[in-house]
């Protein structure tokens, strides 16, 4: 990627696969939003192409049903002018449902969140880590095949960080792909299972290594018996490869 005559990075090629859980980090400045743009598909990479790939029959009908593939979650959400509410039922507006399912979705998703109670109030009167909940809201009830956090939890309180986290696993439960991007790791980079690394202008990706204690594993030991099973039909993959 180039802005003028500057390379900001130059990535050969990467893919996000289905159920990838992705840690992308770098210093500030190094151009983590771009790639998260480029991923979007709100920022035409200088050279290369990205490669959205859907398979598999239940994905495409998935689709139709209303599933928005990819959403960026931008580092101070974005909202429109209305309640809690008519910002998160917004998404829904193209989904072929009845008007009782949404509402439905949307009080599941704002009780996630814990705003069920702000449901019907301006989004004006929110705190920031509010604002971002809806927004997180929003994208979780369109289950999209990939979220995109830009820097979530930057300026977020302990209780919105952790509602965050419970969201983001909830998606990857159902086999969806995360990407968060932050400089320093925290409860939501700790969800990722691989590393991406924007460093001296490309890209250098490894698999995550978590320090877990011995509690931890016992208590996975117990969760994994009553875990949703990650869906496994899910087939899609996004590549973006590059000759910048
Ligand atoms: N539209 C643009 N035109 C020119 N330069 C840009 C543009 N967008 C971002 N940049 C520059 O690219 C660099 C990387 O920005 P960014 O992707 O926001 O980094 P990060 O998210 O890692 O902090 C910055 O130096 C920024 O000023
Ligand atoms: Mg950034």
């Amino acid at each position: 990627m180039r802005f003028n005559t500057r390379v900001l990075f130059h990535i050969p090629d990467l893919t996000i696969g289905p159920n990838d859980a992705i840690y992308l980090k770098g210093a500030n400045g190094v151009g983590k939003t771009t790639l998260l743009k480029i991923l979007a598909g709100l920022l035409k990479p200088s050279s290369g192409v990205i490669t959205p790939k859907h398979g598999g029959f239940l994905n495409r009908l998935w689709s139709g049903a209303g599933r928005k593939d990819v959403i960026y979650l931008h580092q101070s959400a974005y909202l429109f002018d209305g309640t809690v509410y008519q910002n998160v039922v917004y998404g829904l507006k193209h989904r072929r449902q009845n008007a009782h399912d949404k509402r439905a979705d949307v009080i599941a998703a704002l009780r996630l969140v814990g705003l069920e109670t702000l449901a019907d109030e301006h989004v004006s009167v929110l705190s920031g880590g509010e604002k971002q909940r809806v927004a997180m809201a929003r994208a979780w009830v369109l289950k999209p095949s990939i979220l995109l956090m830009d820097e979530p939890s930057a300026s977020l309180d302990q209780e919105s960080i952790e509602r965050l986290v419970t969201m983001a696993q909830d998606l990857l439960d159902l086999g969806s792909s995360i990407v968060v991007t932050s400089h320093q790791a925290n409860k939501l980079t700790t969800l990722c299972r691989k590393q991406w690394w924007i460093k001296d202008c490309t890209l250098i990706e490894s698999p995550l290594l978590q320090v877990i204690d011995k509690s931890d594993i016992n208590q996975s030991t117990i969760n994994q018996s009553t875990t949703k099973q990650a869906n496994t039909n899910q087939e899609s993959t996004y590549a973006a490869t590059s000759a910048d």
